[in-house]
């Protein structure tokens, strides 16, 4: 079954992007033609989630080739290398988004194209191919996930893992979903993902789509919840997995993790291998973004702190390996050690 909604498409020589920041009270598709405002569209979160991101570079890509087919080859191919370097800068932390922009260029690269329409339509056929394999990525993963889930369960879900943050079907609640479709029994405790309430606000929505029968929780309330209910497992999607298991993903999935540990509650992380960074040795390598002051300090129109208050903001958190059960991968699930299970799956494969 397909998403009622799409977060990304190519649409008429546009990229059609859902804006996630006006959900779920909103639904208001934008059109754009330019990589450069591809490129603030993620920035400013227009669309999010890491496969999400991936595949509007890749589209933005093939919108600066599209651009250029008037002009000569040499011209076009700098084109492109300049919106690369513009929709790399868009966000640091989600590697899918640096994954996707190498993966285009370096497909379309050798042969190298003779003419600036060739170019364009080999970025386009394989932003496109990059698109659909998320898809069927996702579903694969999901349904290898399934094995983890009981089949009456209660699980921890944190910030929105879902179509939204995805071409379609998604990643950690892309399993909840697969698990759904089962017949499995289930309950999910959606943290609220504050600031920017990822979850309150499109993982209930897409749950309710679906279906699924959830409670929004506030974040704080995960560890007293682990404690009063019998929670089954906590399952979080990640934007960078770097080669020893640390994960990099929304803000709180560290304190997630270790009020799982706490409560010896298994703590399970959906990742296609696209997530998996075998270039970035440790968590400690992973570039944290750190978001505006207003992400806090405001809610909608409404002022929540004192004005001029000093806020620091991380948007990720790094989760040390050894708080991860297992992986879910579209290759199946991964348990540790996690560096020479990484290492057997994905070859010697480097972006
Ligand atoms: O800042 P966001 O909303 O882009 O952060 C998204 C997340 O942290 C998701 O958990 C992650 O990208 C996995 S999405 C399949």
């Amino acid at each position: 079954m397909t998403s009622l909604y799409r977060s990304i498409e190519w649409c008429n020589g546009a990229v059609r992007i859902l804006d996630q920041r006006l959900l779920p009270a909103t639904t208001i598709y934008r059109d754009y033609t330019q990589a450069a405002e591809v490129a603030e569209a993620i920035r400013t979160m227009v669309i999010r989630g890491a496969p999400a991101i991936g595949a509007a570079a890749a589209w933005g890509l093939a919108l600066s080739a599209q651009s250029s087919r008037s002009l000569p080859m040499g011209l076009a191919w700098e084109y492109l290398q300049s919106a690369a370097t513009i929709l790399r800068e868009s966000r640091p932390t989600a590697v899918n988004l640096f994954w996707a922009i190498d993966r285009v260029v370096n497909a379309v690269s050798n042969p190298p194209p003779q003419t600036s329409e060739e170019l364009f339509t080999r970025v386009l056929h394989q932003a496109t191919l990059l698109a659909d394999e998320d898809i069927s990525t996702n579903r694969a993963l999901s349904l290898h996930g399934l094995p983890l889930i009981p089949e009456r369960a209660l699980v921890i879900h944190h910030c929105n893992t879902g179509s939204l943050a995805t071409v379609d079907y998604g990643t950690a609640l892309g399993v909840i979903r697969a698990a759904h479709e089962h017949g499995r029994a289930l309950q999910v405790l959606v943290d609220e993902t504050r600031p920017r309430l990822q979850g309150a606000r499109l993982t209930s929505w897409e749950l309710l789509q679906l279906g699924i029968p959830h409670e929004i929780i506030v974040d704080g309330a995960a560890a007293h919840l682990m404690r009063t209910r019998r929670v089954d497992l906590c399952l979080v999607g990640c934007d960078r997995v770097a080669a020893n298991g640390d994960v990099a993903n929304k803000i709180g999935t560290y304190q997630l993790a270790i009020a799982a540990r706490a409560h010896q509650i298994p703590f399970y992380v959906a990742a296609p291998t696209s997530t998996i960074d075998l270039a970035t040795n440790s968590g400690d390598d992973i570039e944290i973004e750190y978001r505006d002051a207003e992400e806090v300090t405001t809610c909608g129109s409404g002022r929540l702190a004192p004005d001029g208050v000093r806020v620091c903001n991380p948007a990720f958190d790094i989760t040390p390996a050894d708080y991860v059960t297992a992986f879910v991968t579209e290759s199946g699930i991964v348990r540790p050690p996690f560096a020479t299970a990484f290492k057997r799956l994905l070859g010697t494969r480097l972006p």
